[in-house]
């Protein structure tokens, strides 16, 4: 079986090609093999791979920019999905695709379900939404998993930020009105290839599926964890910022953000009897696997 995975220098595409590699023969592109911008190149490579299974892991995930950005966005997130699904039908191909929980406006005092109305807030969730509706109008056998703030040691992502500035500065402000599930992107893919050794299951269940760590945070609290776990791993007490809690509104950003943002995973544990370890835990695992004292200066902004 031949699996194609575009977005291969990604944090979960990385992570994907060691989860996949005993499913099959993982073919791993980078923009190079598959520009998402490009429908003519999506569909050359799909030809030329010919796969039984696609798992898009690339995406425009540079939510702030994506303001400035929406054609562009709108093509890689929006567009792209959707010529992808329909070459996967064509093939007769499981596709598997990763949208977001910033579907939704994070106004709800209780955990999103599948069936809640999406209602983004920003350009980028407006064209990962566009994404799944394009995948789902094409039909075919397909995945939709809506993934929540995930980290890897491949940055940019939050964890390696924080890591950085909490050596760098006495106090860092981290807003606390900002709940979400922080994912570890290798339990996303292991959970993705749980899935598909379910693959025969998928024909009759294709849809969409919430999938992130079990329990929730918010970005101050999580903030606050990275450094306790990082200072427990590096048994260095000492030199760490304090993290002081702050509101969305006191910290401005281009696009805007959901703030209560909470999925409900019990269908994708009902249907594939799949469910991911808890957020704390799967973070302590990634942070053992790095030094946390040492996060280069050039780690860049976090989402
Ligand atoms: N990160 C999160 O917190 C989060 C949360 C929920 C859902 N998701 C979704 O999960 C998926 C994977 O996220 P991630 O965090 O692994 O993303 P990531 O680390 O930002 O990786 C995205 C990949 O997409 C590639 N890409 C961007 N534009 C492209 C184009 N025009 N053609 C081909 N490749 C292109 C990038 O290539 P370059 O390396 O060349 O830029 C990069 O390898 C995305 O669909 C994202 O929307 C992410």
């Amino acid at each position: 079986m031949r699996i194609l995975v575009p977005g291969k220098n990604g944090q979960v595409g990385w992570e994907l090609q060691t989860a996949l590699a005993p499913l099959g023969t993982v073919i791993a592109l980078d923009r190079s093999g598959m520009d998402l911008a490009s429908p003519d190149s999506i569909r050359r490579a799909i030809r030329d791979a010919q796969p039984g299974i696609i798992v898009n892991a690339a995406g425009y995930t540079n939510v702030d920019q994506a303001e400035s950005e929406p054609e562009l966005a709108m093509q890689v997130n929006g567009i792209a999905p959707g010529i992808m699904a329909e070459e996967a039908k064509r093939l007769e191909a499981v596709f598997i695709h990763y949208s977001t929980d910033y579907v939704f406006d994070g106004g709800l005092e209780r955990p999103y379900t599948e069936d809640d109305l999406p209602r983004p807030v920003n350009v980028y969730g407006r064209t990962k939404l566009a994404g799944e509706r394009a995948i789902q109008t094409a039909g075919g056998h397909y995945l939709i998993l809506r993934a929540s703030w995930i980290y890897s040691a491949r940055g940019p992502n939050f964890v390696l930020t924080i890591l950085r500035l909490a050596r760098a500065r006495p106090e860092l402000s981290v807003v606390a009105d900002q709940t979400g599930s922080p994912t570890w992107a290798r339990a996303l893919a292991q959970a993705t290839a749980a899935l598909l050794r379910c693959q025969e299951l998928i024909p009759r269940h294709s849809g969409i599926y919430h999938l992130a760590a079990a329990g929730h945070t918010s970005r101050h609290e999580f903030a606050g964890a990275i450094i306790r776990e990082a200072q427990a791993i590096s048994g260095i007490a000492e030199g760490w910022a304090r993290v002081k809690a702050i509101t969305s509104d006191q910290y401005p950003l281009p696009a805007a953000r959901p703030l209560n943002l909470v999925t409900n995973r019990d269908k994708v544990k009902k249907v594939f009897g799949v469910e991911l370890t808890h957020w704390s835990d799967q973070l302590r695992s990634c942070l053992k696997e790095l030094d946390p004292t040492a996060q280069p200066a050039a780690a860049g902004a976090g989402r």
